[in-house]
């Protein structure tokens, strides 16, 4: 019990008459949005699909990062790296084909991102098109959806952040054909480093977007790293699965990187073995004297993309020097931008379903009432209230709950498996440190 010396000392403790105010007006999440659904649940959290209560009732996805958790007892052991990363970077940006973060929720020691909604993402397309339509993705589809996607890393590169994480499941479209780049996670600044990358986070890039300096075991590595992934990503969006779909080996014991041999061969049958005087830095690479020991391939993405990018000669030069083994004489997002096969036709739209038919558009991102369905008000039952919807944010992720695209298609094909996103084994999240 405090004696009346000291309540009256606190009830004028500016810290906490602050505290109070601030308590006192700040909004919860639920009085702001009203949640219509859970969407996925990822490394660091989950995100729900939610729609604004002012009146403009936009649609929002909101991402939830989990505080930590020991047995049912939630402790605060502050905010994950990842959370700290993606709004810092996400609050200094603004450009068309970044997913915007509207505001910032620090409620019940969780944190809540609050972006700009889209209805689909490439992993998507991509899964519409192999699995339901099965047909490949039109080439004016494909083409505006990799220029917009460049336009947005040009201006990330501009302002000297490094997304490395560029993978179909990041990489959002709007309902009206918008590419937004999403999931800055594991996004960071570059600009005069005061260490090695390599320092700070161990492996970067999901396994098969990941490039080859990368799995050489360089130390140093710069934005060349997010065009191989581009190259990656048109790739696959060309024939509706990953090029380069390696097995990752897993850190040991002690967290040394292994060396990736799988996906290293995965690559240089496609691409060849290099020369060393296509890619002079190799001698000096970590696993150059690994790589040396690989059979010899003479590489064959002439005829991949005869097959996979018909008539697209100019398509084809284009993936062959983001595919450049050499990050230096790798072609940089703004050369790719300006590269002749935009200037073709069809030329790249701003709406990348403008000129496809209906059908091929793939159908609106599927949400659930997450894993406890009388938690979660039904969308299409409940009006629009404020006090039923925390409980979503509530209830704890259990693995494979997610509702993703990927993840309701059964694990067949090429996108099955765990995660929200389909991050199966291959795709996992490489985060570390
Ligand atoms: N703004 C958004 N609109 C709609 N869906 C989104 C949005 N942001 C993320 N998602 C969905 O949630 C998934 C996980 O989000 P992401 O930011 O990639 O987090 P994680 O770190 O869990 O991978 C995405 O792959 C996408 O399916
Ligand atoms: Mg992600």
């Amino acid at each position: 019990m405090l004696d009346e010396w000291s309540s009256n000392i606190l009830q004028h403790d500016p810290m906490r008459m602050y505290r109070a105010k601030r308590d006192s007006t700040r909004r919860t999440v639920s009085s702001k949005y009203h949640i219509l659904g859970f969407i996925s649940s990822g490394t660091y959290g989950r995100v729900y699909k939610a729609q604004s209560n002012d009146d403009d009732g936009k649609i929002h996805a909101i991402k939830k990062f989990k505080p930590d958790k020991e047995g049912d007892v939630i402790t605060y052991t502050g905010i994950s790296q990842s959370a700290i990363r993606e709004i810092a970077l996400n609050r200094e940006i603004e450009h068309e084909n970044v997913v915007a973060l509207k505001e910032v929720i620090l409620e019940d020691k969780a944190i809540y991102m609050v972006f700009d909604y889209a209805e689909h993402d490439f992993l998507q397309v991509i899964h519409h098109h192999s699995q339901t339509i099965r047909t490949q993705i039109h080439v004016a589809m494909l083409k505006s959806l990799t220029y917009q996607l460049l336009n947005g890393l040009v201006y990330l590169h501009s302002c000297h952040i490094l997304h490395r994480d560029l993978k179909p499941a990041n990489i959002l479209i709007t309902s009206s054909g918008v590419v937004k780049i999403g999931d800055l996670g594991l996004a960071r600044l570059i600009y005069q480093p005061l260490q090695p990358l390599f320092a700070g986070d161990k492996v970067v890039v999901t396994i098969w977007y990941r490039a080859p300096e990368l799995l050489m075991g360089a130390k140093h590595y710069n934005k060349a790293i997010d065009c191989w992934a581009v190259g990656c990503v048109m790739a696959e969006l060309a024939q509706c699965r990953p090029i380069f779909k390696g097995e990752e080996a897993k850190l040991d014991s002690k967290k040394n990187v292994p060396f990736q041999r799988d996906q290293l061969l995965k690559i240089l049958d496609i691409l060849g073995t290099p020369k060393e005087s296509d890619w002079p830095g190799i001698v000096d690479m970590p696993e150059y004297q690994n790589v040396k020991r690989l059979d010899l391939f003479s590489g064959q993405l002439t005829q991949w993309c005869r097959v996979r990018l018909p008539g697209q000669q100019l398509g084809y030069d284009l993936l062959n020097k983001l595919f450049q083994y050499d990050p230096d004489k790798r072609l940089t997002a703004r050369a790719a931008l300006n590269h002749p096969w935009f200037e073709e036709d069809p030329k790249p739209t701003w709406n990348a379903f403008q000129s496809i038919p209906a059908h091929q558009i793939p159908p609106p991102r599927r949400i659930t009432q997450d894993d406890a369905p009388s938690m979660v008000p039904m969308a299409s039952q409940q009006p629009h209230q404020g006090h039923a919807q925390v409980s979503a944010f509530q209830s704890q992720s259990k693995p494979g709950s997610s509702a993703s695209f990927a993840s309701l298609s059964g694990g067949g094909g090429p996108y099955g498996g765990q995660g929200g996103n389909g991050n199966g084994a291959g795709r996992k999240k490489a985060r570390m440190g």
